[in-house]
């Protein structure tokens, strides 16, 4: 049984959960969303916001007219939202942008000196996006993970020294895509700051299933910047979030430039505004940030603390049925003990786990994420590829894709949706000639039925 077969009713407060999707078969079932950690769907309040909002929207920052001034104030007071949601002080400045992605570029750019060549370490843990931007501008080095792909404190502090005080940033995930794992945040941040360097937290798979303070009583444990996205939690607007000190933000030089990033401009004379816009080149999207206050003002009335709990039970739920699940293998560490997100990697032996989503979509309605999850060398770790068969792969792109099933919980999940999951895949586990055989050669898609 469920710990708790009453599930609290945050299922009420998201739109799209009582939409049916199509089979192969032809029939239709409730669709059932275990891909949060890629999307969420929208709270209700969020598209009512949206609605009521948009006979005032209007241009920001440039008009005299009372519905650019509404639209202004609505887009300036959102950034107060955003710090008191993370618990940032005012000394910290809230930049938006459209992504996460967006904003690990951007913040790359910020801090590249050309004239100073500096190191930024980061892990073996991370999306490519908290990767790729680092590369091309300093010198880049990672913090390993142990067998089970956890972060190593103690080569983390190896690096610290290593680099001793020339490292510009740690850039960390909080959570991870993969396994879900939670980093020790503010015990890094306290390393870290003892090596004189900063700290960055990639927030988006940890902000909106978890409570998060960037700024402590003692400013020895702070984050310094964050970062996350709103399509992650409940307000699919397009508008992402990077927090940073001002007095450092302030000084960046702006990676985009034009409308709205500057004070004054002659032909051979310009004067940066301050940040935050002086890094928000362009129109501002005000529904992005009406949207993103809207999902904090949700999140905040249940409490991040209730849905990391609540997220919590669903994820201990779902472990112990899978771990009954013959030929499944799952690649993090199980223990109860492990402080970590709504997310679970897994395989079925013997069938390749594009192959697995596609069945559960197909034939349960069912929607999961497969792949590496825009994070190989975690992948390659956690699964043990060795080096020859990535040379390989290299060589021959149409060699076989390594990767892995992942589900992802968000606060509207059920156990009863975790039973329905648990018996498609025991079916899968026990079918899987049948359904290798089945699918090998099927062109029909679920458009076709
Ligand atoms: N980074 C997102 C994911 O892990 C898209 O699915």
């Amino acid at each position: 049984m469920p710990p708790n077969c009453n599930s609290p009713s945050y299922r009420d407060l998201i739109l799209g959960v009582n939409t049916k999707v199509p089979l192969i078969t032809g029939k239709s079932v409730l669709s059932i969303n275990f891909d949060n950690a890629a999307t969420t769907p929208p709270f209700k309040s969020v598209m009512e916001d949206i609605i009521d909002f948009s006979p005032w929207y209007s241009s920001i920052h440039r008009g005299e007219g009372y519905k650019s001034q509404l639209s202004t104030k609505l887009y300036e007071d959102s950034r107060n939202f955003v710090r008191k949601f993370v618990n940032a002080d005012f000394d910290n400045t809230v930049i938006y942008v459209k992504n996460s992605t967006e904003a690990f570029n951007k913040l790359s750019n910020l801090l590249y000196d050309p004239l100073k060549k500096c190191v930024i370490l980061t892990t073996d843990m991370e999306h490519h996006s908290n990767d790729l931007p680092w590369r091309d501008k300093f010198i880049i080095d990672y913090i390993s993970v142990d067998a089970y792909g956890k972060l190593s404190m103690s080569d983390l502090e190896a690096k610290l020294y290593k680099y001793n005080n020339y490292t510009k940033l740690v850039t960390i995930t909080g959570a991870s895509n993969i396994t879900g794992y939670k980093n020790p945040i503010y015990d890094i941040a306290k390393l870290v700051h003892k090596f004189g360097s900063k700290l960055l937290v990639d927030g988006a798979q940890l902000v909106p299933h978890a409570p998060i303070i960037m700024s402590n009583s003692n400013p020895e444990y702070n984050i310094d910047f964050l970062i996350f996205s709103a399509h992650k939690m409940y307000a699919p607007f397009g508008i992402g979030v990077l927090i940073g000190p001002k007095s450092i933000l302030d000084k960046c030089t702006p990676d985009h430039v034009g409308g709205g990033t500057v004070d004054i401009v002659t032909h051979d004379f310009i004067k940066w505004n301050e940040s935050p816009e002086r890094h928000e080149a362009g129109s501002p999207n005000v529904i992005g940030a009406v949207a993103l206050v809207s999902a904090i003002k949700a999140l905040s009335k249940i409490g991040m603390n209730n849905v990391e709990h609540f997220e919590k039970k669903l994820t201990a739920y779902a472990m112990s049925k899978l771990m009954d699940i013959p030929n499944l293998i799952i690649y993090c560490d199980t223990s109860k003990s492990i402080d970590r997100v709504s997310i679970i990697p897994f395989n079925i032996c013997g069938i390749d786990h594009a192959l697995v989503a596609r069945i559960l979509s197909y034939e349960w309605g069912i929607s999961v994420r497969s792949g590496c999850f825009c994070a190989q060398p975690y992948i390659v770790k956690l699964l043990n590829i060795s080096s020859e068969f990535l040379s390989e792969r290299i060589k021959n792109p149409h060699l076989y894709h390594p990767g892995m099933v992942r589900i992802s919980f968000g606060l509207y999940n059920t156990y009863s949706e975790i039973d329905i999951l648990v018996n498609a895949l025991k079916t899968i586990s026990l079918r899987r000639s049948y359904y290798v055989t089945k699918y090998a050669n099927m062109k029909k898609t679920l458009f076709d039925v």
